[in-house]
């Protein structure tokens, strides 16, 4: 059977499916990815990462953390969701409506687009870009923050408030984690997209799934050769899930 009717045949006939994305998801989009094959191309290759996206980095020069995520924010902001956060958001969307198969969505990306594509639930493991809180008391920062230069103080404790993404060092959220870790050890379809699969802990629920019998299925323009990957399907992502017609 050629792999592209087994891959089919997967997909259908799963009854639990857990979708893992990372940046390459949101590259279709306009939105750089960290880690590119390609060179220059990933923000890793441009920015330190210790100095941006570290409990430490942000000790030392809070203003230079926070100015690089109003950057990013800035850049984002009226990015789109493309043909792949669609297809993801239709797939829910059915499974909802069929009842036959249940499709968990983990997310890597902080973007928010996987949202504004429709999916429902999605859960997101590194945080949300748009969402901000309390570095020292933890208290979610409500309001906008748009054009801000300077590091917004907290009102209720005076402390420094921070992006609500997950730095290098931090822990996931652990509701989060619990939901990922969840699909992952109980999903007979274990579809990784866009990731570099280089971020633990995401990175291992691949393996968990593995462990559990399920099959691995991966999308990616660069394939990352993971001995726990059964089916790699070499291409951008949104260009996979037309050709799956998913
Ligand atoms: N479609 C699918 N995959 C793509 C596409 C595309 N159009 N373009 C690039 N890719 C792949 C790249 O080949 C690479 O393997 O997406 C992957 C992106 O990898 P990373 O940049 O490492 O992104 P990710 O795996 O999400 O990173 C994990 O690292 O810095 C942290 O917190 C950050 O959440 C991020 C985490």
């Amino acid at each position: 059977m050629e792999i592209e009717q087994e891959v089919l045949d997967l997909i259908e006939n799963a009854k639990r499916v857990c979708i893992l994305t990372g940046a390459g998801v949101s590259a279709e989009s306009g939105i750089a990815t960290f880690r590119d094959a390609q060179e220059g191309k990933g923000l890793w290759s441009q920015y330190d990462p210790q100095q941006l996206a570290s409990i430490d980095g942000f000790l030392n020069d809070p203003q230079t953390v926070w100015q690089w995520y109003q950057w990013r924010r800035d850049v984002n902001k009226d990015k789109e969701p493309n043909p792949a956060h669609l297809a993801i958001a239709r797939w829910q969307q059915r499974s909802h409506q069929d009842g036959n198969q249940l499709v968990s969505l983990i997310t890597q990306n902080v973007d928010g687009l996987h949202q504004k594509a429709g999916s429902s639930p999605v859960t997101e493991l590194h945080g949300n870009i748009w969402h901000n809180h309390c570095l020292q008391c933890n208290q979610i920062h409500q309001a906008s923050v748009e054009g801000l230069e300077a590091v917004p103080e907290c009102t209720y404790c005076g402390g420094q408030v921070r992006p609500s993404v997950v730095w290098f060092g931090e822990a996931l959220p652990e509701q989060a984690w619990r939901e990922a870790e969840s699909a992952a050890y109980s999903c007979d379809l274990f579809l990784s997209v866009g990731t570099s699969s280089q971020v633990y802990p995401a990175a291992g629920l691949a393996a968990l799934a593995k462990s559990q019998g399920a099959k691995v299925l991966e999308i990616n323009p660069d394939p990352t050769n993971s001995s726990v990957v059964d089916y790699q399907i070499a291409g951008k992502a949104g260009e996979v899930f037309k050709r799956f017609n998913i």
